[in-house]
Formats: C-alpha cells, sequence, structure tokens
C-alpha cells in the first residue's frame, strides 16, 4: 500500500468523533420512506448494506425538519417526535453492523415543486422565483425563521436521541440555508440580509439551536457550496464561500464538505451524461411543472441535453477547484464530494492536500459496497455517471437506473442473500 494510501484509509477526527477511513458516501435522498416520512423495511436495508460495506461515515440523505420544508414525496421527515422509533431502526440497522451515520439535515425553501409535494406555502429569504421550477416563494418573516431554526433544533435533538452519530446541515445546493447566504436569493434588508455576516446569521442561529440541543461534543458539520455556479446572477464565488465557512467554523462547526451550484445553475453538481436523465426528470417530478414549462422542456430536450454534455462532462473529483480556499481558511476537517471514482484519484486528493476526506454519492448507489471493493482493489457495479439516478430523483428510490450496471448490482445483492 502506499503512503497516499495509508492516508485513505486512516482515521480521522471530526470533533470527537473518530472514523476509521476518509470515503464517505454523501448524502442522497433515498425517497424511501412512506409518504408521511416515516421510516421503513427498504430505508433500513438500504443503509446496512452500506454500514455493511464497512464505509467509514454515511451520511443520510436530506431530511425534512418541518412539513414546510419537505421536497420529495418520499423523503424521509425528523418533524415530529413520533419519527424517532423508527430513526433508531436506521441507526440500530447501521451500529449493528459496525458502521456510523449522520443525519442530513434540511428544509427546501423555493426548490420544490408545489404540485409534486403538495406544498400549499413556499418560503425562501426573498421573493425570488426559481427560473428552472417557475416556484415563486415569499418571503419569510422574522418570527418564521425563529420557527424554522426551532425546527432545525429540534430535529437535531430528535436524530441524536435516536442515535445518529451527528447531523449534517445542508447549506449547500440552493437549500433554504444556501437562499440565505446567496445575495441572489436573499434581498432582506433587515437583519439576515446585506453583507456576509448578515446572510449568515440564520446559518449561525440554526447551528446554535442545534447546539443547545445536542451539547458542545455531538458532530455537527455542514454542507456547502465551493461555488454558486450562478453566472449572470448574483451568487457566491469560491472567495466568499471561503469565508463563510471561516464564520460558520467560528461558530461551531466540526467540518465542512464542499459541493457546488444551485437547482438554477443546471448540473455542474452532478457532472456526467445527461440523455437518460432528462428523459426521467420529465417522467418524474418534472411532470409536475407548470404544462407549457414542461412542453417547452420536452421539445427541446435533445439540445439541453447536448448542452448539458458539453457543459459538465464527468471528471473525478470535480469540486477539488474550490476546496483549496477552505483548506487556507479552516482547521477543520474539508471533505471534497464529486466525481470520485477510483482510488488513484482519491489518494492523489489527499496527498495534495486538497481536502481531509473525499465522500461520494453515485458510485455507492451503484455499489454499497464501493468502499470494501476500492480498499480490496476488488471490482464491483461501476458508476458511469449517467445520471439515470438524478433523472428519477425525488420520484423513484434512490438507486442506480442504468440497465447494465443494475444488473451487476442486483446479480451482486442476489448472490449475498444465497444460504
Ligand atoms: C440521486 C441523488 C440524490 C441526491 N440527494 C442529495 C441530498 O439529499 N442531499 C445532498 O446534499 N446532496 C444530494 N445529492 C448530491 C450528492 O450529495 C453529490 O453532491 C453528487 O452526487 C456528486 O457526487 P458523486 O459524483 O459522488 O455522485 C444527490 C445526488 C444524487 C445522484
Amino acid at each position: 500500500m502506499t503512503d497516499s494510501g495509508g492516508l485513505l484509509f486512516s482515521p480521522i477526527r471530526i470533533g470527537r468523533l473518530t472514523l476509521p477511513g476518509r470515503l464517505f458516501k454523501t448524502a442522497t435522498a433515498e425517497t424511501r420512506a412512506s409518504h408521511d416520512g416515516f421510516v421503513t423495511d427498504e430505508l433500513v436495508e438500504f443503509y446496512r448494506l452500506l454500514a455493511l460495506g464497512r464505509t467509514p461515515l454515511i451520511i443520510t440523505g436530506n431530511i425534512y425538519v418541518s412539513r414546510q420544508g419537505k421536497s420529495a414525496p418520499r423523503q424521509t421527515g425528523a418533524d415530529h417526535d413520533d419519527k424517532i422509533p423508527g430513526l433508531i431502526r436506521i441507526t440500530d440497522a447501521v451500529h449493528g453492523a459496525g458502521g456510523r451515520i449522520f443525519a442530513q439535515l434540511n428544509h427546501c425553501g423555493r426548490q420544490v415543486v408545489p404540485d409534486f409535494v403538495g406544498a400549499k406555502d413556499v418560503v425562501s429569504a426573498s421573493a425570488v422565483k426559481d427560473l428552472l421550477t417557475g416556484t415563486r416563494p415569499r418571503a419569510l418573516s422574522p418570527a418564521e425563521i425563529a420557527e424554522v431554526v426551532e425546527a432545525y433544533g429540534e430535529a437535531a435533538r430528535r436524530c441524536q436521541a435516536a442515535g445518529f452519530d451527528g447531523v449534517q446541515m445542508h447549506s449547500a445546493n440552493g437549500y433554504l440555508l444556501s437562499q440565505f447566504l446567496t445575495p441572489y436569493t436573499n434581498r432582506r434588508t433587515d437583519d439576515y440580509g446585506g453583507d456576509l455576516e448578515r446572510r449568515t446569521r440564520f446559518a449561525r442561529e440554526v447551528l446554535a439551536a442545534i447546539r443547545a440541543r445536542v451539547g458542545a461534543d455531538f458532530p455537527v458539520i455542514i454542507k456547502m457550496n465551493g461555488s454558486d455556479a450562478l453566472p449572470l446572477r448574483d451568487g457566491l464565488d469560491t472567495t466568499e464561500l471561503a469565508r463563510a465557512a471561516k464564520i460558520m467554523e467560528a461558530a461551531g462547526v466540526d467540518a465542512v464538505e464542499i459541493s457546488v451550484g444551485h437547482y438554477e445553475s443546471g448540473f455542474p453538481m452532478v457532472c456526467g451524461t445527461f440523455g437518460r436523465c432528462l428523459r426521467a426528470m420529465l417522467q418524474g417530478s418534472m411532470a409536475h411543472l407548470p404544462a407549457w414549462r414542461r412542453i417547452l422542456l420536452t421539445l427541446f430536450r435533445p439540445l439541453v441535453t447536448l448542452a448539458c454534455n458539453l457543459l459538465w462532462p464527468g471528471r473525478e473529483g470535480f469540486n477539488l477547484d474550490h476546496t483549496p480556499a477552505f483548506k487556507a481558511a479552516l482547521s477543520i476537517p474539508v471533505i471534497s464530494v464529486g466525481g470520485f471514482r477510483t482510488r488513484a484519484a482519491m489518494e492523489n486528493a489527499l496527498a495534495r492536500g486538497l481536502c481531509d476526506a473525499v465522500s461520494a454519492g453515485r458510485p455507492f448507489l451503484a455499489d454499497p459496497f464501493f468502499f470494501r471493493h476500492i480498499r480490496d482493489n476488488i471490482p464491483g457495479p461501476h458508476c458511469v455517471d449517467c445520471n439515470a439516478c438524478v433523472g428519477h430523483l425525488g420520484a423513484q428510490p434512490a438507486d442506480c437506473y442504468h440497465p447494465k450496471v443494475r444488473a451487476e448490482k442486483d446479480a451482486m445483492l442476489a448472490a449475498l442473500r444465497q444460504p
């Protein structure tokens, strides 16, 4: 094993928690809960397999902190104490298989297709229409902001009570916390808008509400963008986002995971190819868009696919352009998500000091044993970045939808079930 390979499989501390390796399963909205957000057998099994694969840390897909912040029909919720028994089933299964799991807490804000989840009241930092979905939110009042802050704190309390090893605040990818950070979506003139200090106020209050419940020793990490990727709009660049991360470090987060983009950015978050993705999307979450938007997207789909393929081709470690600014600014661990497929690319990123850990999403959907297979140099079902999984996002369980790769995965899991 090389020295850098040693680093990939060496322990890392996040707050008071020591993890046995540096390749994590990042959040992928599992879409396997019941329609009212309760844990199901298939959701428990999803995480159990990841833990069996020796994954050093599993981060759940985004869990809604309040009904208002729910973005997909079968999303998991932590919005009420009656969700705790189900959440315990997840942590029991993961711990029983020797794993560790963090809950990603989220409020979607304006990034929702209202008819998809039956949302009546869509809120954000300001009333800025989402150009992709056409959803126009209303601005939260200060009293309502306080309610959302409480909802985050209470959701974290429930997750800790359910046995999770930590929580992640989802402040990336254009969801509510990200909407407050970004000047394009935050036009407020009160204490929550204006300079960076004010635009981080909501996130700092959320963190304080979480800490007040879970204490200083419980790991709380944050996912942030390395770039908002909002050209011609007032998005944040890497320098400003690294400054925001520094503010969050001072406020008490234990690590930061770096992603990229809002819904409105297109697909920089999931570089790859987009034919299967757009086809599935128009039959899934986008089927609930207003008719003219859907027809326009359907008519121009081949052209849009071509443009997306050219703009966001798959490449390993595609957020590593951003992470050095965070590494320079922060003392806490920096985790880089995006495009990691091979052990060589992961080892290289760590050896060059571009990040302290890496995380992956789609490869684990293709192969829940991705970590063990990478560690032991065993070939497994391999993600080909076709993004069919993204196309089914929110409408179908998060899984691999590439026919050949999925067949390999199913065969692997069937063999496992053989007596
Ligand atoms: C099906 C699917 C669902 C996702 N859901 C979430 C989510 O719930 N929360 C989140 O922060 N990111 C989510 N992402 C983004 C991933 O965390 C990750 O940033 C992205 O897939 C790039 O990493 P990868 O190249 O390893 O897949 C999702 C991605 C996919 C493919």
